[in-house]
C-alpha cells in the first residue's frame, strides 16, 4: 500500500519505518527541515542522533528502498493521488496548564492536506483513501476532522483513528511486536483498508486486533494514559512516601510483596522524583477537560496529576529539611536530563524544573551530565558560566557539593563507586533510588543521603 505520514516525531518516525518494513510504500513529511535531512540521511548513527530510538537507524537504513522523508510538500501531493493511507502523527499539547488539546499544529495539517485532496486525480478524487488520527487528540476528534475535509470538498475519504500506544525508548520493538492494534472506525471499508495496512498484525496469533468506533479508540487511548499515570502515582505518592515515613521499610521489599499479586501487576513499580514525557501528563489532564467541559467531576484525575507535581516540591523540600540543604555558592550536578532512561527526549523532564529552581537559587554551579539528551537539553539550557556540560560522570562529580540524580539510566548505578573512591563527599539526592544498593557505605564515606523512598540517610561521619 502506499501510506503518507504526516509528522516525523518520535510517533510519525517510528510508525512510518515499521510499515516500511512491513512491506509498504511510505513517504514520511515533516516541516522541520532538519529533522527531515537526519532521518532520511540513509546513516544510522545520524538518524539516531536525531532520534534516539534503539533499533529506528537499523529499520530505515535496511528499507531505504520503501521509505523517503520530504520537507518538499510537491512530492505528498504528488503521491496523493495513488495513496490509501495518511497518517496524521502531530503533536497535541497542553494549552498551558488548562488541559485543552492544542490542536493548531494538528489543524494546520489537516487543513492543507484537505486542499491537496481535493486535487487527487486532477480533482476525479477516484480512490478511497483514510485519514488516520495517530496523534493522542480528544473524543470526538474523528467527527471533528470529517467535517475540515467534507467542508474543503474532499470525496472517497474515512476517518479513522488508531491511537498510538508506543513507549518511548521501545518504540521499535513495542511497534514490531505490539500487544494490540486499535482501529476505530464507522465503517467497515475503511475497516477493511486498515486490515490491510496491519495485514501482518491483524493475521498474528500473538496481537490483539481491536476494531471498535473511533470515539472507542480515542478515548480509549486517554483512559489507558490515564490508568498507567495513576498507577505511577500510587507508587510514587503512596507506596514511596509510606516507606519514606517509617524506618525500617525498604521500598523494593514492599514491591516484591505488591507485585506477587497478579491482580496488582508489576508494571511501574518504581519510585521517583516526577514522571515527564510528552504524554502521560497532558492525555490525563486532556480527560479530566474533557468530563469537567461536559459537567462532570474529574477530582481524582486532577489529584493524580498534583500527586506527580507535588514529589518534586517534597524531594526538594526533604533536601532542605532534614538535610540542611543551602544552594547558594554550591556546585551542583544534574545527572540524567532524559525523562527517563534509553530516550534522548526531555520533554517535560524533572531536569528542566531542577534547573530553572537552581537557577533562582544563586548556586555557583549547574554541572550537567547524560549519556544521551544532553543535546537536546542544551537547546532549552545552553552552556554558559553558569551552567556546564560534562562528558563522563566522573567529570560531573568533580568538585561536587551537592548531585541530583534525576533519569533512571542503567549505569547510573555507578556513581556511588565513583563517589566513595573521590575525595568528594556531597549530598546525594537520589530521585531514582540508582543508589539503594549503596547508601549506607555512602553514609559510611561521609554523605548525607535524601532519596525518594527510603527515610534521610545521616552521613556517620558527622
Ligand atoms: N511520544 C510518544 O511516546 C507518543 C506515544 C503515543 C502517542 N503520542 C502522540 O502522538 C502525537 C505525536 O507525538 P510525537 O511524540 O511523535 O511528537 P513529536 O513532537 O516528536 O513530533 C511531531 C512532529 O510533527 C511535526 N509537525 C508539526 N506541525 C506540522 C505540520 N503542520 N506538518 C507536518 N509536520 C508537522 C513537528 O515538526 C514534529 O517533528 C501526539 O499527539 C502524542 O500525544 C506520542
Amino acid at each position: 500500500m502506499n501510506l503518507v505520514y504526516i509528522g516525523a516525531g518520535f510517533v510519525g518516525s517510528c510508525s512510518a519505518a515499521v510499515s516500511a518494513e512491513s512491506g509498504h510504500d511510505v513517504l514520511v513529511y515533516d516541516i522541520d527541515e532538519k529533522k527531515i535531512k537526519m532521518l532520511g540521511s540513509g546513516d544510522r548513527d545520524t538518524i539516531e542522533s536525531c532520534l534516539f530510538e534503539k533499533g529506528l537507524g537499523d529499520l530505515l537504513v535496511r528499507n531505504k528502498e520503501r521509505i523517503s522523508f520530504v520537507g518538499d510538500y510537491s512530492l505528498v501531493e504528488k503521491f496523493l493521488d495513488d495513496c490509501d493511507a495518511v497518517f496524521m502523527c502531530l503533536p497535541t499539547p497542553e494549552i498551558g496548564e488548562t488541559g485543552e488539546s492544542d490542536l493548531k499544529f494538528y489543524f494546520a495539517a489537516a487543513e492543507k492536506l484537505a486542499g491537496s485532496l481535493t486535487k487527487r486525480n486532477n480533482g476525479k478524487q477516484e480512490k478511497r483513501l483514510v485519514i488516520v488520527n495517530k496523534s493522542t487528540v480528544p473524543i470526538d476528534m474523528a467527527d471533528k476532522t470529517k467535517e475540515i475535509f467534507v467542508k474543503a470538498g474532499v470525496k472517497n475519504f474515512g476517518v479513522v483513528s488508531n491511537p498510538e500506544f508506543l513507549v518511548e525508548g521501545r518504540a521499535i520493538e513495542g511497534s514490531l511486536k505490539p500487544d494490540r492494534v486499535v482501529i476505530g472506525s464507522w465503517t467497515g471499508e475503511d475497516l477493511e483498508i486498515m486490515r490491510q495496512v496491519y495485514r501482518r498484525f491483524y493475521d498474528s496469533p500473538s496481537v490483539k486486533y481491536i476494531e471498535v468506533n473511533p470515539k472507542e479508540a480515542a478515548a480509549g487511548k486517554l483512559l489507558a494514559n490515564y490508568y498507567l499515570f495513576n498507577k505511577l502515582m500510587v507508587c510514587f505518592d503512596i507506596i514511596g512516601r509510606t516507606c519514606e515515613t517509617f524506618s525500617g521499610l525498604q521500598f523494593e521489599n514492599l514491591r516484591r510483596i505488591l507485585t506477587s499479586d497478579a491482580r496488582i501487576g508489576e508494571w511501574g513499580f518504581y519510585d521517583s522524583l516526577y514522571s515527564g514525557g510528552s504524554c502521560f501528563i497532558k492525555d490525563t489532564r486532556s480527560l479530566a477537560y474533557q468530563l469537567q467541559t461536559a459537567g462532570q467531576n474529574a477530582i481524582l484525575i486532577n489529584e493524580t496529576f498534583l500527586a506527580n507535581k507535588r514529589q518534586l516540591e517534597l524531594l526538594i523540600g526533604r533536601a532542605e529539611k532534614e538535610a540542611g540543604a543551602k544552594w547558594q555558592g554550591k556546585t551542583v550536578s544534574i545527572f540524567g536530563v532524559a525523562f527517563k532512561r534509553d530516550t534522548n527526549d526531555t520533554r517535560n523532564s524533572p531536569a528542566i524544573n531542577i534547573v530553572n529552581f537552581l537557577s533562582e537559587q544563586s548556586v555557583k554551579k549547574i554541572k550537567i551530565f547524560d549519556p544521551a539528551a544532553m543535546d537536546s537539553f542544551k537547546g532549552q539550557f545552553p552552556a554558559s558560566e553558569k551552567i556546564e556540560y560534562s562528558a563522563s560522570e566522573a567529570e560531573a562529580l568533580n568538585e561536587a557539593d551537592i548531585i541530583f540524580i534525576c533519569t533512571d539510566w542503567p549505569q547510573f548505578r555507578g556513581i556511588g563507586d565513583i563517589i566513595i573512591e573521590s575525595a568528594i563527599k556531597p549530598l546525594i539526592i537520589d530521585g531514582r533510588r540508582m543508589l539503594q544498593h549503596q547508601y549506607k557505605e555512602l553514609a559510611d564515606n561521609g554523605c548525607d543521603v535524601v532519596a525518594v523512598g527510603s527515610p534521610f540517610i545521616k552521613s556517620n561521619l558527622k
